[in-house]
């Protein structure tokens, strides 16, 4: 989604080059144009295009200001209203070339505000959302009111979601920053410059010291300062606690690998280790809650969704209920009549943000206010933690790449623990028998280990292997399908292959059709109380000539007699292992897209079309 980047100091830096790298710093967002806007000497000056920012960067010097320019605003679009041109690009401005707004987010009642200011004689230039906000300010300025009070003015009468950056040819040391449902984070270096920013990760070279802003919050930026306002009390200044960031800028750079993506997949062992450590006493609090509800749902989008699907089979073994698990997209509409009172619904977002998820959320705790919702996500403070009674914060770190990998592997993890947490709590299993469960979850991290040190050219050869092929499929039974359903998602994202994760028994009735001579068919076969069904699969497939792909444990025997290729993971044999194969068995289906983008040229860490953040419907 669109990315918002702004910059105000009294130093003499080069803005120019740093609202550049800034937005380079956010392009995992997904994007397809960009802008840029400098103020001197009550002037604007914009630069904007659509394409990727070096290719613009090359002809239109981006990062060349007028000298000593001390703001800037700079902004990655993701099109929504209108196709990705030059005219669409932000920052928009109004009638007079001296108000300019970037924005991420959609406004829903844009027609009616744009129909009320064309027919008072404003003149518009793009099909986007966006532009009403500049004429409506500058409506508002007409009526004697400051730069702030004409902000207010205009997004009270705005509806929808928004994270805004605005400045003003006449006020040259001035940003002001709101937000409502769009994420938008305040950095200061305190008495030089003031940031804004969607994620940390664009200002974090500079400063580790921010604000979240919140819903309905307002902030005048100054350089080196902030000031925050309430937008319906917005004459009194509110205090904020500023927060220091506990990661570096290294956390978000690539470290030598030469995409994010393959840096990410391989820091899957110690993003797993640190998860591990999450307080045991706020694993017990999440997990007590589920206990006596009378329903419990799991919902995501995407990736999460898939976690959801691996997760509930683990805290089902323990818990002995059945979960829901619900795609948030359809949730209001499936529960619309039936959502009842003692339900939980546990929400897994690596971004936090996403807004088919919020939506749903909101709407469940609006409907039902004694639903409790539990929820997942791997930022601190991001929108759903507002709407969450419980909230545990995995620590795969700050995740660059698009498609999810590190986040994944430990939002599976973390729902173990609460597994883990419910069997003590329930005191079924002997104690002995939980440690043996723990025991097993503290090996992942070295499983995958091991299994990346080994095993990237045996997956090389697999993809350059399987390109021959228009189609194949991933097949899998039990939890293992929410294995093979994510391998498939990961080659539409990355490597634009329309490849299903799919039932093993269900492929019978369908798939099977596809298999000729030579057809390739990976199957995730780890040993749990599946495999001798799933071995059964396998012998159909291989009657009809398909190419046997296996992913199997290293003693397995049986499915590797019948494979023509194993990818093996150095897992132990037993129940213990096999209750977390979701988690050790990802990783191979995360290298293969990976390398298949890279066998189709694709950058697997900006997938055309796609976005990190889902804040639009
Ligand atoms: C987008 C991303 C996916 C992600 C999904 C859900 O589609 O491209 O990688 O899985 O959103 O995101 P969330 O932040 O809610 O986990």
């Amino acid at each position: 989604m669109c990315g918002i980047f702004g910059i105000v100091t009294n130093q003499n830096i080069k803005i120019g080059k740093i609202a550049l790298e800034s937005i380079k710093r956010l392009e995992y967002r997904g994007y397809d144009s960009c802008g840029i806007v400098s103020q001197h000497n009550n002037s604007l000056f914009v630069k904007k295009d659509a394409g990727k920012i070096d290719e613009i960067n090359e002809y239109l010097k981006l990062d060349e200001f007028p000298n000593g320019s001390k703001l800037a605003l700079a902004h990655t679009r993701w099109a929504t209203h209108g196709p990705p041109t030059k005219i669409n690009s932000h920052p928009h401005l109004d009638c007079t070339d001296k108000i300019a707004v970037i924005h991420n987010g959609i406004l829903e009642n844009f027609l009616e505000l744009k129909e009320e200011l064309l027919s008072k004689g404003h003149i518009f230039k793009s099909e986007t959302d966006t532009e009403i906000i500049p004429h409506l300010i500058e409506e508002y300025l007409k009526q004697n009111k400051n730069l702030k009070e004409a902000i207010v003015s205009a997004i009270k009468r705005c509806e929808g979601a928004y994270g805004l950056a605005i400045c003003h040819a006449d006020y040259p040391n001035t940003i002001i920053a709101c937000r409502k449902e769009s994420p938008l984070i305040i950095g200061i270096d305190k008495g030089k410059t003031s940031y804004c920013a969607s994620d940390i990760p664009a200002f974090l070279p500079y400063t580790k010291y921010c604000y979240i802003l919140e819903d309905d919050e307002l902030a005048i930026l100054n350089a080196g300062s902030v000031e925050f306002f309430d937008i319906d009390n917005s004459d009194l200044p509110k205090q904020k606690k500023v927060q220091e960031i506990n990661w570096n800028i290294d956390a978000a750079e690539k470290g030598g690998y030469q995409h994010f993506m393959l840096k990410e997949i391989y820091e899957e062992p110690s993003a797993l280790r640190r998860t591990m450590k999450i307080s045991p006493d706020s694993i017990k609090d999440f997990a007590i809650p589920l206990l006596t509800a009378d329903h419990i749902y799991i919902t995501a989008a995407g990736t999460s969704f898939h976690a959801s699907l691996a997760g509930k089979f683990i805290i089902t073994k323990f818990l002995g209920k059945y979960i829901e698990a619900i795609e948030c997209s359809e949730f209001k509409t499936q529960l619309n009549n039936s959502l009842e009172e003692n339900s939980i619904i546990i929400a897994l977002s690596q971004s936090g943000e996403t807004i088919d998820l919020i939506e749903p959320i909101r709407w469940a705790k609006k409907y039902k206010p004694s639903i409790k919702i539990l929820s997942i996500t791997n930022i601190v403070g991001s929108s759903i933690t507002r709407y969450s009674d419980k909230v545990l914060v995995t620590q795969a770190g700050p995740e660059i790449g698009v498609a999810a990998t590190k986040t994944f592997v430990t939002q599976i993890l973390t729902l173990a623990l609460v597994a883990l947490e419910i069997a003590k709590l329930k005191n079924k299993d002997s104690q002995e028998e939980i440690q043996k469960y723990y025991e097993a979850l503290q090996s992942v991290p070295d499983i995958i280990e091991n299994f990346l040190e080994k095993n990237a050219d045996l997956i090389k050869y697999i993809v350059s292997d399987l390109e021959k092929n228009l189609n194949f499929f991933f097949l899998a039974r039990g939890a293992s399908i929410a294995t093979a359903k994510e391998g498939g998602l990961k080659l539409k994202e990355v490597a634009c292959r329309f490849i299903e994760g799919y039932s093993a028994a269900h492929a019978k009735h369908g798939p099977i059709s596809l298999v000729r001579d030579g057809y390739p068919i990976i199957f995730i076969a780890p040993p749990d109380e599946t495999y001798e069904r799933l071995l059964g699969n396998v012998m159909e497939f291989k009657a009809r000539g398909g190419k046997i792909i296996s992913l199997v444990i290293e003693s397995d025997e049986k499915i590797t007699n019948l494979s023509d290729i194993t990818i093996r993971i150095p897992q132990p044999r037993d129940k213990y292992h096999n209750l977390f194969s979701s988690i050790t068995f990802i990783p191979a289906l995360q290298l293969l897209a990976y390398f298949a983008a890279l066998e189709h040229n694709l950058d697997p860490d900006k997938p055309l079309n796609l976005a990190k953040t889902v804040t639009v419907h």
